[in-house]
């Protein structure tokens, strides 16, 4: 912390960001943003994030890959007066809250010339105030030197927007991974502090983030598999210096197995719906099977999209509301299918009191899922014993499902 600004009569302490030592010549400036809390204006965020840019010396030229959000930029900007000259400013990516800051560091800097790939150079040009000439554009595999310092640029699309790429330095075996590994967690550490914690929040962000992409992330898994990579930077949360840490987890995330898991996202307004789920969550757990109920009212959708990465069997309860389902169940179940988890299994849990609606039109809510559906239970009122034995039904089928597959 540093200084005192004066707002009215209101003294507040400025932060100060600190240059973090990664290596003689690699530098993290991390803007933490301890007290965000919604990114993208839809993502809960409970442990913050940080934005961070990089600064490589090379025995020539001097890098800075990536900036911070524009809500930062003071931060970003004082840190970097101990930065004589930048040549080169690197654009991993063009979404905000790491190009938010590009046309800053270029009038702080009036020589830099600007690096990204050529999708990125239109999508940079839209969204910022930023001179055409200014920019380079880079091709897959194209490499830049610092002298003694060489990047190799790689590109990843689609993690998270098409232009993405992430940049290897040659010599250091450090990979600049932007959104790629990255994890929402505000910390004052330069690297992993906890990996639990970290491994954690990196899930969240997996889930949230890439877990739509998650075929095109196998594929990149696979081109950068041949890199020797002693830390991977990404543009959110710790550097990873046991990068295996990350890289394992991905490879499972991706492409393991799903697990012998049951979600159940739920609506109940009267006891109903919550009836059945109740009976399912018994049943299942009675079979050795896993199983996360989630109450839509009160849910942390990241908790949610966690247990998507590795559900196998997706149940959605709810009543019929106005002839259709819950709104909360609509929107919940419209996530799960834009997140693109690897469930393999759904069917709904139903109750319903003056008319049954729009039923039959339920399974349409989670078009976006690659799954088999499964029977449906729908209740008129109060779950009665037959209803109940349906749910027992249900659970033998989802049961025998999972054992076909070898579940664990
Ligand atoms: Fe962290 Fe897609 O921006």
């Amino acid at each position: 912390m540093r200084g005192i600004g004066i707002i009215g009569k209101i003294a507040f302490q400025e932060v100060k960001m600190e240059a973090k030592l990664m290596s003689e010549r690699v530098h993290l400036y991390a803007s933490v943003d301890w007290t965000r809390r919604l990114f993208d204006a839809l993502i809960p965020l409970p442990d913050g994030t940080s934005y961070n840019a990089y600064l490589v010396k090379g025995s020539e030229k001097t890098a800075l890959i990536d900036t911070t959000d524009p809500s930062k930029a003071a931060e970003l900007l004082e840190a970097l007066n101990e930065v004589p000259a930048v040549d080169y400013l690197i654009s991993n990516h063009a979404e905000q809250d790491h190009s938010g800051t590009i046309p800053k560091i270029l009038a702080k800097y009036p020589k830099a010339k600007l690096i990204c790939s050529t999708k990125a150079k239109d999508m940079l040009l839209a969204l910022l105030d930023i001179p055409e000439d200014r920019i380079i554009t880079v091709e897959d595999g194209e490499t830049l030197s610092l002298g003694d310092r060489t990047f190799e640029f790689i590109y990843t699309p689609w993690v998270h927007w098409p232009e993405t790429i992430c940049t290897y330095l040659r010599e250091e075996q450090i990979l600049f991974s932007c959104d790629l590994f990255g994890s929402h967690l505000a910390t004052s550490s330069t690297f992993v502090p906890d990996e639990g914690h970290t491994l954690r929040c990196a899930k969240r962000y997996y889930a949230e983030i890439m877990m739509p992409f998650h075929a095109l992330i196998q594929k990149h898994l696979e081109k950068l598999s041949p890199y020797k990579i002693k830390m991977i930077a990404p543009s959110h949360g710790p550097v990873y210096n046991r990068p295996e840490l990350i890289l394992d987890a991905y490879k499972e995330w991706v492409s393991g197995p799903p697990r012998n898991l049951v979600i159940i996202p739920y609506i109940s307004m009267h006891h109903s719906t919550l009836d059945m789920v109740n009976r399912l969550v018994d049943d299942l757990s009675a079979k050795g099977i896993m199983v996360q109920p989630f109450d839509m009212t009160c849910t942390d959708i990241g908790e949610l999209a966690i247990q998507l990465v590795d559900a196998a069997t997706i149940i959605l309860g709810t009543p019929i509301m106005h002839g259709n389902a819950h709104p909360i169940m609509g929107y919940a179940a419209r996530l799960a299918g834009t997140l693109k988890p690897k469930a393999l299994f759904a069917a709904f849990l139903v109750s319903y009191g003056w008319g049954i609606g729009a039923v039959d039109r339920l399974p349409e809510l989670i078009t976006g899922l690659k799954v088999e559906g499964l029977n449906n239970v729908v209740v008129h009122g109060l779950p009665r014993p037959a209803d109940l034995e349906a749910v027992d039904k249900l659970a033998d089928l989802i049961e025998s499902k999972h054992k076909a597959l070898g579940l664990k």
